[in-house]
């Protein structure tokens, strides 16, 4: 076996894997500074192999980077049967969903924008939350899911937790799925326009910036926007960029619309976007408890109308999460 630098994998959770399933690319542990073939490619990753795994603690396995595309197809292929495998806990199911979330979203986030490359991960993620909204929806994993989703700085791990709130409130609507779909992908990617912009700039407190920082950080709705428009993304996700810091009472930005002018799977997004920022740390804030964060939206009258905050405090009830 050739000699692999460690530039050369890539890390993985090993929940992610389908227990008693061919895995069609070898996978490695980390020694030290080398890499120790565990499981080869085309081999059976039995249940007591994974629990081997969970025994000694290792929560991080390593792929060769040359198999990226295997596991892509791989995560497609087997990540809903793994949702729906009830002898798999649904702690293990949910952390799952969230790994596989997580890496195409990294990867979609850190894609050059606008580009052919930035379309191909977007269809692919986009296909990740078609085939788990059903997964999604439900309230036992999305308390679960809520655990997981809370955690990292990172603009894409804000996104998917904006992401999975949206979806579960939509459908408080009884919109269609196409249309929840849609806000889905809005909502995961709200703050796309804040890519490439300066660092300072995104890890200070918005509502003590100065005039000028504050117009440069506002433009991130619109740039998000621009940098999307050269692929079809469905109206209800352009809105979604677009309006996602606007309010009911007028005083969002960037255009000042109020009330159903802002349509209402943005203000969905507004919302849960808003619940999120309050409920996980931020370089320029401590995450405040969902119970907190939940008093604190309902007495910001003017965010989006009471009534959806109602639904959303029904939904985390349901779901045990407040
Ligand atoms: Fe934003």
């Amino acid at each position: 076996m050739a000699q692999l630098t460690k530039a050369e994998y890539f890390p993985i959770s090993p929940l992610i894997l389908r227990p008693d399933f061919k895995v069609p690319f070898d996978i490695f542990l980390r020694h030290d500074d080398s890499y120790v073939l565990f499981n080869a490619s085309g081999r059976t990753l039995t249940k007591a192999k994974r629990k081997e795994l969970a025994l000694a603690g290792i929560v991080t396995i390593y792929l060769d980077k040359r198999s990226r595309k295997l596991y892509h197809s791989y995560i497609q292929a087997n990540l809903i049967d793994l949702l729906e495998d009830e002898s798999i806990s649904l702690a293990e199911r949910a952390q799952a969903w969230t790994n596989a979330a997580s890496a195409l979203s990294q990867e979609l986030f850190e894609t050059n924008l606008p580009g052919p490359a930035f379309k191909k991960r977007y269809v692919r993620f986009q296909e990740l939350i078609h085939s788990s909204t059903s997964f999604l929806k439900s309230p036992a994993p999305l308390k679960n899911l809520a655990r997981f989703i809370g955690k990292g700085y990172g603009t894409y791990h804000h996104g998917i937790s904006t992401m999975v709130y949206a979806v579960n409130l939509m459908q408080e609507y009884k919109f269609e799925d196409e249309d929840v779909l849609a806000c889905g992908m809005g909502a995961l990617l709200h703050d796309i326009g804040q890519v490439g912009m300066d660092e300072e700039l995104l890890n200070a407190d918005p509502e003590t910036m100065g005039p000028a920082e504050f117009q440069a950080y506002a433009m991130h709705p619109l740039i998000g926007v621009r940098v999307c428009a050269n692929f079809d993304l469905p109206v209800i996700a352009t809105n979604c960029i677009l309006f996602h810091h606007e309010r009911v009472d007028g005083k969002g930005y960037p255009t000042q619309a109020t009330g159903e002018e802002i349509p209402l799977p943005t203000r969905v997004v507004a919302l849960c976007n808003r619940y999120d920022g309050l409920t996980r740390n931020r370089p320029y804030s401590r995450a405040i408890k969902p119970f907190d964060a939940l008093k604190a939206l309902t007495d910001d009258k003017g965010l989006v109308e009471p009534d959806m905050i109602k639904r959303f405090i029904k939904l985390l009830s349901r779901a045990e999460i407040v």
